[in-house]
Parts: structure tokens; C-alpha cells; sequence
């Protein structure tokens, strides 16, 4: 279960949520839970997780190791300060920050080389699911950001951007029909392999609708925007098989 907090939190909030989730989540031995701060509080999220099995996700990296990028940072600045993992290909960033396929596989291997686990945010707009374009965007955004990209390391979030922040979730059918989708490509591209491939859904996952999405067969985690913000949600989240 990962919570992507977008450009949410100062890092004086970063600590107070920290501080009070860390107890709420102690006993849950059975769910991986990964949180993305935004880069000013990593630093500080790093020293609190420290000591617990929560991991540490940036929201984003560039693909360089080093250079004159001005405000980018570089995946061994990311390891180096003790994240594991990084989200790459939000739709927000490839809607706002005009991210291409190319860039996002660059990112995803220059990530691996650097040991940072990788979510890899894939998903259709409204118009491209009401042209009937669903699939031929998942075929071509995990064809593309994939290639050359070994079958190990990351994760895939299926994230439909009707869904993002609008209330609307995606139906349990819907998920599941699109997941399925994905693994079938994932299978073409790795064989067996990608039956050990985690899927993730994001896109309004509340703790009203955890449990419907997580019984879908290919439905292997959640990637948490709003509901994220909030101890008692994401918690809730975390938790929904109790
Ligand atoms: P919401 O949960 O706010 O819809 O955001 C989903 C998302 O984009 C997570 O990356």
C-alpha cells in the first residue's frame, strides 16, 4: 500500500503524521506500506523510518547521475538518503511536466542501476476510455517504458486519471479488466515472470472502497492520493483485511 502525498505537507506535517502513523500500523506484519513525501521532507521522513519497516518513496528523480540539471535530483541522491523506492510516470507528471514514454523508461533504468525500487504509473484519460483506446494506451505506455527494463525491481500502478481526485473510482469490474490486461502484456514481455510482478490500482481509493478492489484477482496493492493524508484513512487502508 503506498500513499503519494503530491505537493502536500510541510515537513513540520510530515512529522506529525509520521509520529502518530508509526504506532497506528506497528502490528501489520503482512502488507508492504511505502509513503512519498515531497522532496523537502524526505530527509526528515528517512531518520523517523528509520527504525521501522515502512519504506521511504520519492514522487519523482531525473535520469542523470550528476550534472548541471538545475532542480533535478539524481537517483543516488535518492539512495543516498535512504529512499527506496521512486514513483515514475504520473500522469500528473506526463500531463503538467510533459513527460514522454522515452523519459519515463530512462528514469526507470537509471533508478534500477541505483537500487531504488520503482512505481511505474501507467493509465488512460476519459477520452481516451471513451474512444474505445484503453488498451492500445496501457500496450504502448508499457511497451515503451519498458524497454530494456528487466523483469525485477518494480512494481506496476495502474492509475486511470478519470479516476484521480475525482471521487470516481474505477469499478472492481473495471480494475480488474484492465489489470488483467496488463499482466497479459506483462506475461508477453516476461514470461513467467510476470506472475511475481505486483500490480497496483490508484485513483480514489478511500477505505470504503479498499476491500472490493483489493478481492480482484489481479489486484495486488493500492497507490494512495487524498486518502493518504490522513492517518486515520490511510491507516484504515493499510489495515481493511481486519
Ligand atoms: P487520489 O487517491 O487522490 O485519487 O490520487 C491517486 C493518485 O494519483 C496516486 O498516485
Amino acid at each position: 500500500m503506498a500513499a503519494n502525498w503530491k505537493m502536500n505537507k510541510t515537513v513540520a506535517e510530515t512529522q506529525a503524521f509520521l509520529n502518530e502513523f508509526i504506532p497506528v500500523v506497528r502490528d501489520v506484519k503482512d502488507v508492504e506500506i511505502v509513503i512519498a513525501p515531497p522532496f523537502t521532507s524526505l530527509h526528515t521522513a528517512s531518520a523517523i523510518l528509520k527504525n521501522t519497516d515502512i519504506k521511504l518513496s520519492a514522487q519523482d528523480v531525473f535520469y542523470e547521475d550528476k550534472g548541471a540539471f538545475t532542480g533535478e535530483v539524481s537517483p543516488a541522491m535518492l539512495s543516498d538518503i535512504g529512499c527506496k523506492y521512486v514513483i515514475i510516470g504520473h500522469s500528473e507528471r506526463r500531463q503538467y511536466f510533459k513527460e514522454t514514454d522515452e523519459i519515463v523508461n530512462r528514469k526507470i533504468k537509471a533508478s534500477l542501476k541505483h537500487n531504488l525500487n520503482v512505481i511505474f504509473c501507467i493509465g488512460e484519460s476519459l477520452q481516451e476510455r471513451e474512444a474505445g483506446k484503453t488498451f492500445e494506451v496501457l500496450n504502448r505506455e508499457l511497451t515503451e517504458g519498458l524497454k530494456d527494463v528487466p523483469a525485477e525491481g518494480w512494481v506496476a500502478a495502474y492509475e486511470p486519471i478519470w479516476a484521480i481526485g475525482t471521487g470516481r473510482t474505477a469499478t472492481p469490474e473495471q480494475a480488474q479488466e484492465a489489470h488483467k490486461y496488463i499482466r497479459e502484456k506483462l506475461s508477453s514481455l516476461y514470461g513467467m515472470a510476470a506472475q511475481e510482478i505486483r500490480i497496483l490500482y490508484g485513483g480514489s481509493v478511500t477505505p470504503d472502497n479498499i476491500e472490493s478492489l483489493m478481492r480482484c484477482n489481479d489486484v495486488d496493492g493500492t497507490l494512495v492520493g487524498g486518502a493518504s493524508l490522513k492517518v486515520d484513512s490511510f491507516a484504515k487502508i493499510v489495515k481493511y483485511k481486519k
